[in-house]
């Protein structure tokens, strides 16, 4: 019966355990969306996770949503993203990148200047974005021509690539909470009429695709990806997520992906998510979204995962790890500084200490 302490092969990334930081935006990054030496602490102070799956990263600059986050489009962020790479290694953790490409979720003021705001069809978001003054509308975006959806993925492809020579093990593709990928996958954001719009095994050919340059390009075994069938998160609505989740695990069920993340939350259309990725995933499976250390723990010992991933754990609590496996208390962080610049709040949550 594995336990959350165990290691655990996903792929061809090695875990010493079964606890994985998930992905989690913290907007600290520098004006040329680079990583800084804030990061390089931050994510070596919680590298005693099996794995580390990083902040959202965006592929190309078009794909930047929000303020001060960082991107992988260029040498200079390969550069410092190597930083926070050599620290994690050096405590002995994995880390993959997480690949966000916003689409339509995108705000004026958090526009990178002269890019283009790019989505399957031109359908505005209903939904208010933080920017760094405050919450913001979205704007309209532009339908991607069919031939510009090689490029698209061809960003994500060298974005990989980078990556590897950045340090990371691997990458993780972000196609859930009414991004990109997302936009693709789902009706109420898809009216496209050629191959990328229509059935479901036209939805999800993007992702399909997408997946597939990624594998070709840093090998299968490093490539996973995060999903959450029915997540309405930024005004995503999809008639059938079940179908087209399905669909898309099916398609991609033969690749030999390192794992499927999914957030198993409850979604307005009401679906089992744990019994989706049973009946069309046979692959590695790490399973998220308000998971305790008990309910991880019987979650593993019935076979439902591979591997659980905390989020807002891991905010306050660097060494969650070591708490878990002493029974520590855990800490609360405070929710003003989670996208504020700087340390505070970000890498002075201290390791318990029996004072506390
Ligand atoms: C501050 C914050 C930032 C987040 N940023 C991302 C992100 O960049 N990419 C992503 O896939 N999920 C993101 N999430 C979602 C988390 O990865 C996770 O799914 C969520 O927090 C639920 O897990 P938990 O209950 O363990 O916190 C974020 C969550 C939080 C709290």
């Amino acid at each position: 019966m594995p336990g959350l302490f165990d290691p655990v092969r996903l792929g061809a990334l090695d875990l010493r355990n079964r606890i994985v930081m998930a992905p989690m935006t913290r907007s600290r990054a520098d004006e040329a969306d680079r990583p800084t030496d804030l990061h390089v602490d931050y994510y070596a102070q919680r590298a005693d996770a099996g794995l580390i799956v990083s902040e959202g990263i965006h592929p190309s600059i078009e794909g930047k949503g929000y303020p001060r986050t960082p991107g992988i489009y260029d040498d200079s962020q390969r550069v410092a993203w190597n930083k926070v790479t050599d620290a994690v290694h050096a405590r002995g953790g994995s880390i993959v990148a997480q690949l966000m490409h916003v689409g339509r979720i995108a705000a004026e003021a958090n526009r990178p200047a002269g890019t283009d705001v790019i989505a399957p069809s031109a359908i505005q978001a209903n939904a208010k974005l933080w920017t760094a003054t405050g919450m913001s509308g979205t704007m309209v975006p532009r339908a991607l021509e069919t031939s510009e959806i090689p490029g698209v993925i061809e960003a994500y492809a060298s974005a990989a690539a980078r990556s590897i020579a950045a340090g990371f093990d691997g990458v993780e593709l972000h196609c859930t909470s009414g991004y990109l990928p997302a936009q693709f996958m789902a009706t109420g954001t898809n009216r496209r009429t050629d191959g990328y719009g229509g059935s479901a095994a036209n939805r999800v050919r993007f992702v399909v695709e997408t997946l597939e340059a990624l594998a070709a390009r840093i090998g299968a075994d490093r490539v996973g990806f995060r999903i959450c069938p029915g997540n309405p998160f930024n005004d995503l609505h999809d008639e059938d997520p079940a179908e087209t989740h399905g669909t898309l695990l099916d398609a991609i069920d033969g690749l030999g992906l390192a794992y499927c993340h999914l957030i198993a939350m409850e979604v307005p259309q009401g679906l089992d998510h744990r019994a989706l990725a049973a009946a069309h995933w046979r692959g590695p499976l790490i399973l998220n979204e308000s998971i305790d250390q008990a309910k991880a723990q019987a979650l593993l010992s019935e076979g439902a995962a591979d591997a659980i991933s905390f989020g807002r754990p891991f905010i306050a609590n660097p060494d969650l790890v070591e708490r878990f496996r002493n029974g520590y208390p855990l800490a609360d962080f405070d929710p003003m500084l989670i996208y504020a610049e700087g340390a505070r709040g970000y890498t002075d949550y201290p390791a318990y200490s029996p004072a506390d």
